[in-house]
């Protein structure tokens, strides 16, 4: 599963953001990463709780709230909040595996997620900087990515991956992970497909046609049935 969702954020939100990102202090990434790929990681990161992190991650969950895309793909039971990342100076991540439980705090509550579905939201345009590809590394082959500002990449958290070195500029994102209502991947997928399909169809014949309807209902079907609620 690799989801590219362009514009994820408005001109206003995205200027907003690169603006404050440009202007926070930052501290070591390694802070945030587990024993193995704080090894790997070079990079540096906005202190988890940070005014800055903290009001762009509500700008950030605010756009997923509002985003088909997102919610059609990932159907999340819950998102960890936002952090925000920066790679200059050679700075890259080594071929590494996310953790599969993270810990976040909900409110005052200490709780944890399983980590289904990646996303890398991307505050610099691919002109502003070399290097810098998020790259997957699944079934002996690599995938290279790097998107416009304001795009976002989702990707399934089980994939090993890396992030290139940053050898010129500046390289600003945001990276979060949910936990899908759907645990099993190739599901998720065929509710994905299953879902852009009815809506290409409520288009073109309405929300009242028939065959719409019905497809509409078989879709909550099978979330009764997979959904881990
Ligand atoms: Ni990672």
């Amino acid at each position: 599963m690799l989801v590219h969702i362009p514009g994820l954020l408005t001109q206003d939100e995205l200027t907003y953001c690169q603006a404050t990102l440009k202007a926070a202090q930052w501290g070591d990434g390694r802070e945030t990463a587990g024993q193995q790929s704080a090894k790997v990681k070079n990079n540096l990161q906005l202190p988890q709780n940070s005014k800055e992190c903290q009001e762009l991650g509500q700008i950030v969950l605010r756009a997923l709230g509002r985003n088909t895309i997102f919610n059609s793909a990932v159907l999340p039971y819950r998102v960890s909040p936002p952090l925000f990342n920066r790679y200059e100076n050679g700075m890259n991540f080594g071929a590494h595996v996310d953790n599969a439980i993270r810990g976040i705090w909900a409110g005052d509550i200490h709780t944890r997620i399983r980590t289904d579905v990646s996303s890398t939201l991307f505050f610099s345009d691919p002109d502003e900087y070399d290097g810098g590809e998020l790259t997957m590394h699944s079934n002996g082959h690599e995938q290279t990515i790097k998107l416009p500002a304001g795009d976002m990449v989702l990707y399934s958290t089980t994939v090993l991956h890396n992030v290139a070195p940053v050898t010129r500029g500046s390289r600003l994102a945001a990276f979060f992970w949910s936990q899908s209502m759907i645990a099993e991947e190739s599901r998720r997928q065929i509710l994905f497909d299953l879902d852009m399909q009815v809506m290409s169809l409520r288009d073109r014949l309405g929300d009242m046609d028939p065959s719409v309807l019905s497809l509409t209902n078989i879709y909550h079907n099978m979330m009764r049935q997979w959904c881990i609620l």
